[in-house]
């Protein structure tokens, strides 16, 4: 089945590319039902949810806009616990119909952190879709609006989703290896 490694950590397939590409064309149907004639502001989280974000958004059927913020709050395999936003939302978001999209949220600490920065600039709405969604470690009581796949709370990467900034471009999605 093959395995990858990077910073000495294996790493075996989890997702298949293929498997990938047909859930997110069924998030941005759903996306296209719910908006049409809203013409949506979609904001990807940068870096790791361009991937996502750019399929998703070509998979759309209606009318749409695309922007873009960055934040960071992983170091390693570890979420480093604070939130910095190193690329702010500078569009006019007020009476926009927002659809925050990331890749993963693990804790929930950094979209609630975005969220709540988003909804002081009073959007007519804000839904979250997220490509996979760890709900064990989920501690801020966030729901995802749209979820590509529900996972256990390990360590994953490929297409988009890093470890200190390397395997984003895997087309699939790799798990890293229990250490025993
Ligand atoms: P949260 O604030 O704990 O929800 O972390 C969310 C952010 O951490 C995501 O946007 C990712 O950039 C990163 N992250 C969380 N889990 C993973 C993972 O398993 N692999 C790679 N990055 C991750
Ligand atoms: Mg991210």
């Amino acid at each position: 089945m093959g395995q990858v490694v990077y910073n000495g950590i294996k790493f075996d397939l989890f997702i298949p590319s293929e498997s990938i590409q047909t859930r997110v064309r069924q998030i941005a149907s759903a996306i296209s039902d719910d908006y049409e004639n809203k013409r949506p502001l979609i904001i990807c989280v940068l870096n790791g949810a361009f991937a996502f974000a750019s399929d998703m958004f070509m998979n759309l059927s209606i009318d749409a806009e695309i922007t873009f913020t960055r934040l960071k709050s992983y170091v390693g395999t570890g979420s480093s616990g604070s939130v910095d936003e190193l690329l702010e939302l500078s569009d006019d978001i007020r009476d926009r119909h927002v659809v925050v999209v990331e890749d993963i949220i693990d804790t929930g600490r950094t979209i609630k952190k975005l969220i709540d920065s988003i909804k002081l600039k009073l959007p007519a709405s804000v839904r979250v879709a997220t490509l996979l969604y760890k709900p064990q470690v989920c501690t801020h009581d966030i729901t995802p609006d749209y979820i590509g796949f529900t996972i256990p709370s390990k360590f994953i990467i490929g297409y988009g989703l890093d470890i200190d900034g390397l395997g984003r471009n895997l087309k699939d999605i790799w798990v890293a290896e229990e250490e025993n």
